[in-house]
């Protein structure tokens, strides 16, 4: 996991969490901050294992880290968050040592997080499933509103 505490240490990572706390002060719903990054990765990770899917355990993580690190743009400039957090992650995975080859596979998954399509790469999809999955929906307050539940809807717990 050395790559992955590479990623946790870079000043500029610190830095565009911090823009998403800031973005997200008066937000009711879910939050894209650390606790977020760390809920997908684990499950993301666990779903790995479960799927019989071989990817690197840093990989996964670094992946599930760095999804949403741009949400504070997509607030600031309209932009589709899913795109600014790809292009973000590319210098920060360049810095952790990821080889070009892993980045494409990462910057992938990221560009796709936000739409389910069955054609697409493996991490792709378990980073998709991991993030709608991940979040903690029983205790949420506004659950009634969020887009995420069609009405009567009730969450339920996976992982
Ligand atoms: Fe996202
Ligand atoms: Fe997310």
């Amino acid at each position: 996991m050395k790559r992955v505490n590479k990623i946790l240490e870079n000043e500029k990572y610190l830095y565009y969490l911090k823009k998403n706390i800031e973005a997200e002060k008066n937000r009711v719903f879910c939050h894209h901050d650390l606790r977020h990054y760390l809920d997908v990765a684990r499950v993301a990770y666990i779903l790995a294992l479960e799927e019989n899917i071989s990817l690197k355990k840093d990989i996964i993580y670094a992946t599930a880290l760095l999804h949403d690190i741009g949400r504070w743009k997509e607030y600031l400039e309209g932009v589709d968050h899913a795109i600014a957090s790809t292009n973000l992650a590319k210098e920060l995975l360049e810095i952790a040592e990821f080889n070009p080859t892993e980045q494409a596979i990462i910057q992938s998954a990221i560009r796709n997080h936000r739409k389910y399509d069955a054609k697409n790469p493996p991490l792709d999809q378990i980073l998709y499933k991991s993030d709608k999955i991940s979040r903690p929906c029983i205790e949420c307050a506004v659950v009634k509103e969020c887009k995420r539940f069609d009405i009567g809807q009730t969450p339920k717990l996976y992982y």
